[in-house]
C-alpha cells in the first residue's frame, strides 16, 4: 500500500547557495502540498541518528559533518504516490547521472553535496515525519 505523503530535506549546500526559494517552487510546480516546514539545524546526534542505516558506509563521518554544517529546510510533502514521485523529482544521489528537469540535475554540486533529500519508502517517510515533526505542526 502507498500512502500520499513523503518526508524531505533541503541540505546545507541548497541553503548556502542560494537555491532554496527555487527548489520549493520546483516541489510545488510539480504539485506537491506542503503539510509541514521548518528551518532549522541539525545537531550531530540527530543527523548521526536519521542516517545511522549508512552507519558503516566509508561516507558516514562526511554526511554527518556536512548535515550539520548550516541549516537546513525539512518538510512533509503531500501528492499522489508521494514517494516514488518525489525520487523521480530529484532525480539519482549522484548529480552526473540525474535526469534532466531533476532538482539534483539543477542544484547539486556532487553525490555528496546533493541538495535534497526524499525518503526512499512509506515506513521512513513516516518515521523521518515523526523525528521532524509534532502532531500540531502539520497541517
Ligand atoms: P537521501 O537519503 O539523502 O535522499 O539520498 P539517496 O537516498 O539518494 O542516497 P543514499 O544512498 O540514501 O545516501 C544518503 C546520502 O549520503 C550521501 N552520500 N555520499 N560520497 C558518497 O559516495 C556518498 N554516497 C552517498 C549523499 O548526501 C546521499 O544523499
Ligand atoms: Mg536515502
Amino acid at each position: 500500500m502507498t500512502t500520499n505523503r513523503t518526508f524531505t530535506m533541503l541540505k546545507p549546500d541548497a541553503i548556502e547557495n542560494g537555491n532554496m526559494g527555487k527548489i520549493i517552487d520546483m516541489i510545488l510546480q510539480d504539485g506537491f502540498t506542503i503539510k509541514a516546514m521548518k528551518y532549522t539545524r541539525l545537531s550531530t546526534d540527530q543527523a548521526a541518528a536519521f542516517y545511522a542505516v549508512h552507519k558503516e558506509r566509508p561516507f558516514y563521518g562526511e554526511l554527518v559533518e556536512y548535515m550539520t554544517s548550516g541549516p537546513i529546510v525539512a518538510a512533509i510533502l503531500e501528492k499522489e504516490d508521494a514517494v516514488a514521485s518525489f525520487r523521480k523529482l530529484i532525480g539519482s544521489t549522484d548529480p552526473a547521472e540525474a535526469a534532466e528537469g531533476t532538482i539534483r540535475k539543477a542544484y547539486a554540486e556532487s553525490k555528496a553535496r546533493n541538495a535534497v533529500h526524499g525518503s526512499d519508502s512509506d515506513e521512513n517517510a513516516a518515521i523521518e515525519s515523526d523525528f521532524h515533526f509534532n502532531a500540531s505542526e502539520i497541517f
